[in-house]
């Protein structure tokens, strides 16, 4: 396995690969990388012949306030995960070579960016698709790999790879949890112990309400206002957004369907944590 921190080098490689015939699976991280992340390397590796992993905590998606600095970074502990996931290059560039002066181009996706994370996060996307745009431009893979945990990161994707008539096919994954339930995520070191434990009430509220829709409750607001108290019911959670949508226009639904995604983003303290679920 090889790190590799130079854009043009990384390009320079991934062409002769694909000019090879070989099959280059991509997954881009921020890194901090825990079973989440593996998951997508084994898949990657599974249908791929060149596994490549991006490690960047990329500038542009955070906004003023944001957690740009103390996002957690250990490159060491990432490179043993990655090779031990069979991974075959690491392209973990600084933000100075991504970004160099003079830098002037954003991809925007427009509407469904518009809500939910798009909305508490407003610029989010947009430098979310930038980077991923120039990271399918240096890395040229065949599959990218994305995890369903940022279900509208994930429309978002698709729409980008899409409407830019990008050759990637978009490949998304299913959300790995904790033994508790709780969505991994590099965000969950941020939590105390007692915020760990109340930030369960999200995959709590996931299972509350897939039991309501199998019970057959199709009112979208009587789901949620059950799940507004169990998240309420915690002294340190306050909700961001709690709603109900159409899993491909993102629009909010009222009475749920085979369609619908419970999608969710709760403060707990100062921790953000988001999650989401197919109701049926
Ligand atoms: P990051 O948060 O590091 O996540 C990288 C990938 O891992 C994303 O596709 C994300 O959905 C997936 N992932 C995270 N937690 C997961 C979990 N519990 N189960 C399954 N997949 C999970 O998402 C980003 O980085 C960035 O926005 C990025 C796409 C790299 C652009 O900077």
């Amino acid at each position: 396995m090889h790190i590799i921190t130079d854009v043009n080098e990384m390009q320079q490689r991934c062409l002769a690969a694909r000019e090879a015939g070989r099959r280059i699976a991509f997954v881009p991280t921020m890194g901090y990388l825990h079973e989440g992340h593996i998951s997508l390397l084994r898949e990657g590796r599974r249908r791929g012949d060149l596994l490549v992993l991006s490690i960047f905590v990329n500038p542009t998606q955070f906004g003023a306030g944001e957690d740009l600095d103390a996002y957690p970074r250990d490159l060491t502990r990432d490179a043993e995960m990655a090779e031990s996931a069979g991974t075959d290059l690491i392209f973990a560039p600084e933000a100075q070579s991504m970004y160099p002066g003079g830098y002037a181009t954003y991809v925007d996706v427009e509407g469904i960016t518009d809500t939910l994370c798009g909305a508490s996060r407003p610029g989010h996307f947009r430098g979310v698709t930038t980077v991923v745009a120039k990271l399918f431009a240096i890395v040229q893979p065949h599959l990218a790999f994305f995890g369903q945990k940022d279900f509208q990161q994930l429309a978002v994707i698709r729409r980008m790879t899409l409407d830019l008539n990008l050759p990637v096919e978009v490949v998304g994954m299913p959300i790995v949890r904790e033994a508790d339930g709780l969505a991994m995520s590099s965000r969950n070191v941020y939590l105390s112990d007692d915020e760990r434990r109340q930030g369960l009430a999200l995959s709590r509220a996931i299972a509350l309400a897939r039991q309501m829709a199998r019970d057959g409750v199709e009112d979208g607001g009587e789901i949620l206002a059950a799940l507004r108290a169990l998240i309420d019911g915690e002294k340190d959670a306050r909700i961001d957004y709690l709603q109900i949508c159409h899993q491909l226009t993102l629009q909010e639904q009222a009475r749920i369907d085979g369609d619908s995604v419970l999608l969710m983003a709760v403060f707990v303290g100062k921790t953000r944590l988001i999650d989401n679920s197919f109701l049926l």
